[in-house]
């Protein structure tokens, strides 16, 4: 098969000739890889170095060329016992090729990924599919042990955005809709399905980084067993109120009809983990200087177009418009899920209040 070498963050990869298109890539490929996905790396990297633990037994559930794999083990100092496993034999000889060129060791596999998991415990799974990780999420909940860190990826984001709704409910059990701060409904989305999951068996899996970015939705969680726990992670899964005529959007524990949820509504992130992560890339440090900002602040965001009259038309400076606000004393921040949007704990009617008297935007 044709090959090529490239080389991401300090670590060389044997892969197929990448895709031409821009998409996250898809399952009619012989060996999947895509660089568009290198920043999702990279931030694992950054991760685990923050993480700063002495040893993992970890498992790449869904390797392809093992890329994510061998970068940890390449790139994250902590004594690693790694399997590489994936389904596809073909994936197994660049996995191979992958170890052998950065001199490194790990256990490959070619199972079906239930298979791999099943009666094993280990301290870190990441389960990066194509599409939903719905199939394998479930496998994993015994699989992790106490304190053990899951990684999942999620590219259907139009499913999880609120585009195919139908989809959502029967897939994440997840009610959607259209909102101009769709792709933060679906990382809230993916990661109240988790949450859900490992919660049916009295297990608390927190979510210790999530972000979108490109085409796909990408999640952290330190699993922990307990019921009260559970109980206390679960509080944060509430549902969203949004009035399209008004752009009015509130969080609200029970629901009512024409409500987006059950998503999760706590943190998008520890805070002071965000803050020991270094970048190893620009596009890694773009997310996480603004992740670092938003991760504590509201549920939902709000794009400066929708405050077109308020604004003049105009789409100011974001710097400008969260010192208005702050000015006023309220909280702001930018969000990454939008280079226009912020996050307030003004509602709509002071938003516009405060942008209509600002003399500074
Ligand atoms: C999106 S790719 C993984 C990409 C890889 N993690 C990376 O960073 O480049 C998904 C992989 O899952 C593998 N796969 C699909 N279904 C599987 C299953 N049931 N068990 C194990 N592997 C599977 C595919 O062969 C494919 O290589």
């Amino acid at each position: 098969m044709e090959e090529v070498e490239v080389r991401e963050g300090a670590t060389r990869l044997v892969v197929p000739p990448p895709p031409t298109d821009s998409g996250p890539g898809n399952s009619s490929m012989p060996v999947f890889f895509n660089p568009v996905m290198s920043v999702n790396r990279d931030m694992s990297v950054s991760f685990f170095r923050a993480l700063k633990r002495d040893s993992y037994d970890a498992i790449d559930l869904l390797a392809g060329t093992g890329a994510g794999g061998v970068r940890l083990l390449n790139e994250v100092k902590a004594d690693w016992d790694m399997v590489l496993n994936d389904v596809n034999p073909l994936a197994s000889g660049f996995i191979r090729r992958n170890l052998e060129i950065n001199g490194l060791e790990a256990t490959v596999t070619e199972l079906p990924a239930h298979k791999a998991i099943a009666d094993k415990r280990f301290d870190v799974i990441d389960i990066d599919p194509f599409g939903t990780p719905v199939p394998y999420v479930p496998f994993a909940v015994n699989a992790t042990r106490h304190r053990g860190i899951i990684s999942v990826s999620a590219t259907d984001t139009a499913v999880l955005c609120g585009t195919y709704p139908e989809a959502s409910w029967r897939r994440y059990g997840v009610r959607t809709e259209k909102t101009p701060f769709k792709h933060e409904i679906g990382v809230r989305g993916l990661i109240a399905y988790v949450v859900r999951r490992f919660a049916e068996r009295d297990r608390a899996a927190e979510p210790c980084l999530a972000f979108a970015d490109e085409h796909f939705y990408r999640a952290f969680f330190q699993v922990e067993s307990g019921s009260k726990r559970t109980d206390a992670l679960l509080a944060k899964i509430n549902f969203i109120g949004y009035v399209p005529e008004t752009g009015e959007r509130w969080v609200q524990e029970q629901p009512a009809t024409e409500m987006i949820g059950p998503i999760w509504t706590g943190p998008l992130g520890r805070k002071s983990l965000i803050a020991n992560m270094r970048p190893v890339s620009e596009n890694a440090e773009r997310l996480l200087d603004v992740l670092a900002e938003e991760a504590d602040m509201s549920p939902f965001h709000y794009n400066a177009d929708e405050f077109g009259k308020a604004l003049h038309g105009r789409i100011p400076k974001m710097s400008d418009l969260l010192r208005a606000l702050r000015l006023a004393g309220y909280r702001s921040s930018p969000t990454h899920f939008s280079p226009t949007g912020f996050k307030t704990d003004a509602t709509v009617p002071e938003i516009e209040e405060t942008l209509t008297k600002s003399k500074n935007i």
